[in-house]
Order: C-alpha cells, then sequence, then structure tokens
C-alpha cells in the first residue's frame, strides 16, 4: 500500500526524499514513525536496544492476514480448500504455536522431526500432510505411526514399500509435470522445470506408479505437485500451463478426492515487483479443479510468513576498501542464508532516520554493500546498494526475513546466536 509522503521528514533534500520514496516495501504495520522504524506497534529501535542483536521479529498479525487473504480468496472462488503451512519456513515455536491458536490452516511436513514437532504444538494427524524426498525406511516407520496424516509418495520406491507397511492405506502422488513456476521463472527456484529433477513422479512413470498402488490395494486418492519458489502475477500464465498438465494425472486415478498445488507463492522483493493477485490464481485453480469438485489443498511457507519479519543486526564498523565502502554487521549468511542460498535481493534499511542536525554534516546518501561476520567471501548480504549515512552503532533491519531465515541457519564459525520475537498487536 502507498503511505502517504508525511512520513518523509519535512527537512530532507529533495534527493533524498526521492530515495526514500523507492522504499516501496512501506505498508501499514512497516513503516517510519518519527524517523523510527516500527513493525506492527513495536518500535524496532527500542527492541534492539534492549535486547541485543541479532534478532528476528515476527508480526503476527501480518501472519492473520497473510493467511486470512489467501482463504477469502480461494472462498470467493468458491473452492473447497485447505492450507497447509509449510513448517519449513519458519518452525520458531511461538510462531507455530500462534499459527496453530488461530485454527485456519493445518500444516505440510517434508521430515518426520517436522512432523513430530506439529504433533507437539498441536496440530493433529488430519491437519498433517507430509511430502518428503528420500524417505528412509525408518522415516516411513515413524509416519506410519501416524495413520490420520496424508502422505504423498514422491517415487515408486516409496509406494512400494509403503505399500508393504501399510496395505490398503489413502495415498496422494507427488507428480513432476515438467513444468517450473518461479521468481523470475528462475531455474534454481524450480522443483519440475525442464531440467530433470529428483522430485515426484513424471508422466512416463505413473501409470507403473498407479498399478504398484493397486498391487498393495493403496488408494490413490490425490494428486500433489510443488513447482517452485516465489511465483509473482507474472508468472501466473505458466501456473495455467501447469495445472493443465496436472489435470491429466487427476484424470488418470479412479476416485480423485484432492488436488495438492503446494506452495511457491510468493511475496515483491523488489520495488519492480508486482505483488501476486491472489484473486486471479485462485480463479485460475478454480477453472480447472472446481468442474472436478476436488477439494484443493496448498501448502505455502513463504507467503504466510515472509514478509511478517524483518532481522535485526548492527553495525560493526563501516571501511571503505578500495573502490567500495562496507558496511559490516553483527550477523552472517549463516543465519540468515535464503538471499545467498536462492540468489534473491535483499532489502536492507535504516532502523532509525538520522535527525536533522546529524543530516547537516553528512554528504547525502551512499552508496554501500552490507557486509557479515563469518569468514567466507560469500558473506555480503547487499552489494552496492544506497542507504543515508550510517555510523558504527547504528542498527539495521533487512526485510522479508520471516521466512527461510531462522530455519535454515547454522552455527558456522560458531556465531549462529540470535533471538527471535513475535509480537502482537496492543490491546
Ligand atoms: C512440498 C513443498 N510444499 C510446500 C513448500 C513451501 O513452499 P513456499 O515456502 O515456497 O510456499 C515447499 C518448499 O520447498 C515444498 O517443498
Amino acid at each position: 500500500m502507498n503511505l502517504s509522503d508525511s512520513h518523509v521528514p519535512s527537512y530532507w533534500s529533495a534527493s533524498e526524499q526521492e530515495v526514500f520514496r523507492q522504499w516501496w516495501w512501506r505498508r501499514e504495520d512497516l513503516r517510519y514513525v518519527e524517523g523510527h522504524l516500527f513493525l506492527g506497534d513495536q518500535n524496532l529501535h527500542s527492541l534492539a536496544y534492549s535486547v541485543g542483536t541479532p534478532c528476528y521479529v515476527y508480526n503476527s498479525s501480518r501472519i492473520k492476514q497473510n493467511i486470512l487473504r489467501i482463504h477469502s480468496a480461494l472462498e470467493r472462488a468458491s473452492l473447497r480448500h485447505r492450507i497447509f503451512y509449510a513448517i519449513k519456513a519458519n518452525r520458531n515455536p511461538m510462531l507455530l504455536t500462534y499459527i496453530r491458536s488461530l485454527g485456519l490452516t493445518g500444516v505440510d511436513c517434508c521430515s518426520p522431526n517436522e512432523l513430530l514437532f506439529g504433533r507437539q504444538v498441536g496440530f493433529l494427524e488430519e491437519e498433517i500432510s507430509y511430502t518428503g524426498v528420500s524417505v528412509s525406511n525408518d522415516d516411513l516407520a515413524i509416519l506410519t505411526r501416524h495413520s490420520g496424516v496424508f502422505i504423498n509418495c514422491d517415487s515408486l520406491s516409496q509406494i512400494r514399500r509403503l505399500g508393504h507397511l501399510t496395505p490398503g492405506r489413502e495415498i496422494g502422488i507427488r507428480v513432476n509435470p515438467n513444468i517450473g513456476l518461479s521468481y523470475n521463472a528462475a531455474s534454481r527456484l524450480q522443483y519440475s522445470g525442464h531440467k530433470t529433477t529428483k522430485f515426484g513422479i513424471y508422466k512416463d512413470s505413473f501409470l507403473e506408479a498407479l498399478q504398484l498402488a493397486a498391487e498393495y490395494k493403496l488408494n490413490v486418492t490425490g494428486i500433489h505437485c510443488h513447482s517452485g519458489f516465489g511465483f509473482l502475477s507474472k508468472e501466473l500464465p505458466v501456473l495455467e500451463m501447469l495445472l493443465n498438465e496436472i489435470c491429466w494425472f487427476v484424470d488418470q486415478l479412479k476416485n480423485p478426492k484432492y488436488v495438492n498445488l503446494g506452495g511457491g507463492l510468493g511475496v515483491p522483493f523488489v520495488k519492480d515487483d508486482c505483488p501476486l493477485d491472489l484473486e486471479a490464481w485462485a480463479r485460475l485453480i478454480a477453472n480447472y479443479f472446481a468442474p472436478k469438485d476436488l477439494e484443493v489443498f496448498v501448502e505455502p511457507g513463504c507467503y504466510i510468513v515472509k514478509d511478517s519479519g524483518v532481522l535485526l543486526l548492527q553495525v560493526t564498523q563501516i571501511e571503505r576498501k578500495q573502490d567500495k565502502i562496507f558496511v559490516y554487521v553483527n550477523g552472517g549468511h549463516n543465519i540468515n542464508l535464503s538471499s545467498m542460498f536462492y540468489q534473491l535481493p535483499l532489502a536492507v534499511v535504516p532502523v532509525v532516520l538520522q535527525k536533522q542536525q546529524d543530516m547537516n554534516s553528512r554528504s547525502n546518501w551512499i552508496q554501500v554493500s552490507i557486509a557479515g561476520n563469518i569468514n567466507e567471501a560469500i558473506d555480503i548480504f547487499a552489494e552496492d546498494i544506497y542507504l543515508p549515512s550510517l555510523q558504527e552503532g547504528d542498527y539495521l533491519a533487512f526485510l522479508n526475513a520471516g521466512g527461510y531465515g531462522s530455519s535454515m541457519s547454522s552455527n558456522h564459525c560458531m556465531r549462529g546466536h540470535f533471538m527471535e520475537f513475535l509480537i502482537y498487536p496492543k490491546e
């Protein structure tokens, strides 16, 4: 949403105001109030100062709004549906408990430990969908103790071994329709693109998969397809091709009950990204599956949590090295991997905009690179971005940090420490 420019300090020069307007990410619950960045009702400088950094902060209201937006789009398209939040995006116990307390979603799990964790925070078996890869016999032994969980098999071997353990069970089959759907069509973010991947059962093996399931009297009631990460509105024509292909798989089933379209719904990462039009997304799905009277399952992770969170870090030093000015922070890529791992653009903003007296002493906005505290050459969060001039000790906020941040972190260089806060609106 566009906020009024009354949030731009009036004493700023025209060029500073122009850069400020580039801050496309501003919205009702993420904005500057008198120069201080707020997430919901939380002043992020006060929080960083009192609790220290590195610190992830998640806005519970935004998570709820994101879930409700998906529900209402699917409802308006008159689709019977269920949402399974993908735990892998963020498994923080407070956040997961909060999502459970909303009662609006189940969970998507991809490992036995995620499944057990889902159970620990209160999700019932029938609220859990399991889609794993390279599933071992030990994994299967755990899965089969939870008979109410939806299991989507993604290989012939998994069908055979599951059938042997629990003949007669209902299953879904994860398919690979050879079409990838991802942010900017990036192939590295695709699970079922043109390049052969390890995921799902391809068309050429699908009838064999059904035969195998029949041998073990497995009742195949669902088709599952997770095709990629981060798609936005401009990728919807690709979704249409994908849905068309998925229909072929559904049509081979004797008794289809559901189609699970996985996750992959994206959020904007840069100013020019047009947000995903959920209504158009839901209408497309309805075109294909409403006539078949199938229940539609979706498993978003990113869309539900990514834009709900920020990572707060402190500037440790600022130094020019040859032609570059490096702003070093007290956290590394090991605690916020996704920009490097998925090569996604990262938005970095100051937590406090400086006051007039400081503004006078600085030479406008500067081009900087943000460097982490890990001894790895790739430990650069952002290169050549513009920020208002900073001082050592200032705080920075990394946006879109609510998903695939803490959950992917490691203790590399023994610098894995961070805190996590879930914030609620003031009563
Ligand atoms: C099977 C499956 N479902 C859902 C998701 C969640 O995807 P996203 O966070 O992009 O919505 C993933 C992510 O890898 C996945 O593999």
